[in-house]
C-alpha cells in the first residue's frame, strides 16, 4: 500500500482530551481544553500551552492547576471551554453549568462532573522550541476519582462508566475510547519465545 507524506508537523494521534482547571485573579474558576499533554514521570505531568492562554497566566500566578479526563457526558461543555477564552468570557465555566470544586491540596478548581482529576502544583515552566508556547510541568499531588467510575471493588477505572474521549490531530474530530482488547504482558507472550524478563 502506498503511503502519503504530510511533511513536518505534529502527528501523535489520537491524544487524550484533558480539561485544565485554574483560578482567575478574582477567584472565578477558568477551564480550557488541552490535547497536547502527557505523563512526564510517575509524579509529573507536562502540558504544552500557548503563552496567550488565560490558563497559562493563571498557572503562573497561582502556581497550580488541575487536569481532568474529558468524558462523553461533558464533551459539549468542554468543547466550548476549549474554543472560548476566559479573557473574553470570564464566566465561561458558569455558562457550561459545570460545578467547580476547590481542591483541598492545590490552588485550583476541579469539576464535579468530570470523575478523574489530577491536582497539580506548578513544578517548572520551560520554553518550547517555538516562540508561541510553553512547556508547563506540574507535580501531581493527588489523583482524585469519583467512585461511580470504578470497578473491581474500587481498584480500577471502568471505561464503560467513564466514557473517556480522545482527539484526532489530523481531522480535529473527537472519538470515544472503549473496548478492552486484552491485558498488558499477555498479548505479546507468544512472541517472547525465550521468556525474557521485563526490565524496569
Ligand atoms: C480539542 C482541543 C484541544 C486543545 N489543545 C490545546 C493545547 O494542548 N494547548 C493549548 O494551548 N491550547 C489548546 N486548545 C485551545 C484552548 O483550549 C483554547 O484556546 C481555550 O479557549 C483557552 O482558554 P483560556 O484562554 O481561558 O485559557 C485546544 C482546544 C481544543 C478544542
Amino acid at each position: 500500500m502506498a503511503r502519503i507524506n504530510l511533511g513536518q508537523r505534529a502527528g501523535i494521534t489520537p491524544t487524550p482530551m484533558l480539561l485544565i482547571g485554574t483560578y482567575n485573579d478574582d477567584g472565578t474558576p477558568n477551564a480550557m481544553v488541552a490535547t497536547w499533554g502527557v505523563t512526564a514521570t510517575w509524579e509529573v505531568v507536562e502540558l504544552n500551552l500557548y503563552k496567550v492562554r488565560k490558563t497559562t497566566g493563571n498557572i503562573k500566578t497561582r502556581k497550580a492547576f488541575t487536569v481532568s479526563c474529558v468524558t462523553q457526558d461533558t464533551l459539549a461543555q468542554c468543547d466550548y471551554l476549549g474554543t472560548v477564552s476566559g479573557k473574553k468570557c470570564p464566566d465561561k465555566v458558569q455558562r457550561t453549568g459545570l460545578t467547580p470544586v476547590k481542591s483541598e491540596l492545590v490552588d485550583a478548581p476541579y469539576f464535579e462532573e468530570l470523575p478523574v482529576t489530577m491536582e497539580c502544583e506548578l513544578l517548572r515552566i520551560d520554553p518550547e522550541e517555538d516562540d508561541i508556547s510553553l512547556r508547563i510541568l506540574g507535580t501531581v499531588k493527588n489523583v482524585s476519582i469519583d467512585q461511580r467510575v470504578l470497578k473491581d471493588n474500587g481498584k480500577t477505572l471502568d471505561f464503560d462508566k467513564l466514557h473517556p474521549v480522545c482527539w484526532d490531530n489530523f481531522s480535529n474530530d473527537y472519538f470515544a475510547i472503549g473496548g478492552q482488547l486484552g491485558r498488558w504482558f499477555t498479548l505479546g507472550k507468544p512472541y517472547n519465545r525465550e521468556g525474557f524478563r521485563y526490565e524496569e
